[in-house]
């Protein structure tokens, strides 16, 4: 951080990069299908709005490039009125680059769609960014969220389809939330799987961000799980997100399995 920018008084800034990264642990990726794609913005207008070529903008735009992609749950405070919360999230199996790539993309994405919004977020396949005017840290965010099915239906038995893919995605919200997961090691709130079915193969992924408890992680997950039948009823693939924690599964392999 240069101190010519900590030392400015007005402006206040607080990054959680909060970036989970696999750092070995990879299976085969053989016949990965491996995107980043936009996937939903939120521009939140009760949160305000700031000065085209203002101080808030100039900051900000400085500050995002010094974000640490590889500190985990690292956390910089600056004091000062006019806050940014920024809080970045990286899908478990990117790397440091790639992270790095999806958040440029994400801000650049963000100020385009949300122009002069000082509350904002956006996902994408690799990552979420969410800048707020408000401290978060460790909450949950009940209030931001959506879910994309796959278009197809599975063909045969979808109810029996429907019980296995809870199934998995509960499997793994376990894993994800087992209290003998410690933050500084791989797979922290975070897990992959998958399971056959018949000639398919069921993939799964579930995260939470770092900032939350265990205990947490596990509520954020019981609580988007129970969306299933909403968002995912008999489709062949679904997810939902939020900004605090998101699953997904599909029949086809979407992220690097991890091997534990
Ligand atoms: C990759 O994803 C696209 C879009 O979901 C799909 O049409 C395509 O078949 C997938 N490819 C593989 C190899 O799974
Ligand atoms: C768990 O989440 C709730 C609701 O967001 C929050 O108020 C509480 O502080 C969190 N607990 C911990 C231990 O982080």
């Amino acid at each position: 951080m240069s101190s010519s920018f900590v030392s400015k008084r007005i402006f206040s800034v607080t990054i959680l990069a909060m970036v989970a990264m696999q750092l070995s642990c990879v299976e085969s990726v053989l016949s990965l299908n491996q995107t980043n794609e936009y996937l939903h913005h939120i521009c939140l207008n009760r949160q305000g709005t700031y000065k085209s070529g203002g101080k808030y903008e100039r900051d900000l735009n400085n500050l995002i490039p010094m974000i640490s992609i590889s500190v985990l749950g690292n956390v910089v405070v600056f004091s000062g009125d006019n806050a940014a919360y920024v809080k970045l999230q990286c899908r478990g199996d990117s790397s440091t680059s790639k992270c790095r790539t999806c958040l440029d993309t994400a801000f650049s994405e963000i100020r385009r769609r949300c122009p002069n919004n000082r509350g904002r977020i956006i996902w994408y396949d690799n990552c979420v960014l969410t800048i707020l005017t408000f401290y978060t840290y460790a909450e949950i965010d009940y209030q931001n969220h959506f879910y994309i099915s796959n278009a197809k239906d599975v063909s045969g038995d979808t109810k029996s389809f429907n019980e296995k893919t809870r199934a998995l995605l509960h499997r793994l919200m376990e894993k994800a939330s087992s209290k003998e997961n410690v933050p500084s090691k791989k797979n922290y709130l975070y897990a992959t799987g998958e399971e056959s079915l018949g000639k398919m193969r069921l993939y799964g992924m579930v995260q939470c961000t770092q900032d939350l408890s265990i205990k947490n992680c596990s509520v954020c997950l019981n609580w988007i799980l129970a969306k299933l039948p909403k968002c995912c009823n008999g489709k062949q693939g679904g997810r939902f997100l939020s900004t605090s924690c998101n699953f997904r599964y599909e029949l086809y392999p979407f992220v690097k399995l991890t091997t534990i």
